[in-house]
């Protein structure tokens, strides 16, 4: 029998993050944030690494090397994330990812779509733009004080706009996909209203 696949996807700073690793804890489920991989790519491919050649040879200690919350990496992994062959490399790992026991939750853009197409449960978050780049901001204030509100929301836009319209596995809500605004929402309200809804369909 196959595992309980959660899969949870939306843009940057919809709160996916968080709500998934709230989730997987509460159920003890295996977390995966797929983003970290497509990051650790682009990390890669800033110090001059080709992203395909990157992406065949990740290995999980490119996980730890990058501090891959900074800006400049989230944007050069929203560029090699739309490269097919990228894509490519990485599905049969999050696939494999997906069938541990007990369950897995994996968060990004197209696990609900392309990655996990089967997973039990689907949940695509948004938020509007002002509240995602708010979040980032405040964020990525607390290290780095020379950061403008209006630098991360144009980074936010033109990140969304790349993700959106790409050509391969473009960020979209799956159509059995359910859907949260979390705009107006805490984090403990936007885990409680998501754990509610998986908590009805276990
Ligand atoms: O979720 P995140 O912000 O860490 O993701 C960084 C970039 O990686 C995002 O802009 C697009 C890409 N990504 C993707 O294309 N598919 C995924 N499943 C996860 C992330």
């Amino acid at each position: 029998m196959s595992q309980t696949v959660i899969a949870i996807d939306g843009p940057a700073a919809s709160g996916k993050g968080t709500v998934s690793k709230a989730i997987s804890e509460k159920l003890q489920f295996n977390y995966l944030d797929t983003g970290k991989l497509y990051r650790a790519i682009g990390a890669k491919y800033l110090e001059g690494y080709p992203p395909v050649d990157a992406a065949q040879s990740l290995d999980s200690n490119d996980l730890d090397k990058y501090d891959l919350k900074k800006p400049e990496i989230a944007q050069a992994a929203s560029e090699v994330a739309s490269i097919p062959e990228v894509r490519a490399a990485l599905l049969e790992f999050q696939r494999n990812f997906s069938q541990k026991m007990p369950g897995a939750v994996l968060d990004g853009r197209d696990i609900g779509t392309i990655v996990c197409p089967n997973a039990k449960i689907k949940i695509f978050l948004t938020a509007s733009l002002e509240a995602r780049a708010k979040r980032r901001f405040i964020e990525l204030y607390k290290h780095d004080k020379e950061i403008s509100f209006e630098t991360i929301l144009k980074q936010i836009r033109e990140r969304d706009k790349r993700d959106q319209t790409r050509s391969s596995s473009p960020m979209v809500a799956a159509s059995d996909a359910k859907k949260f605004d979390t705009s107006e929402l805490t984090i403990t309200e936007a885990v409680d209203k998501v754990f509610s809804y998986i908590q009805t369909k276990l």
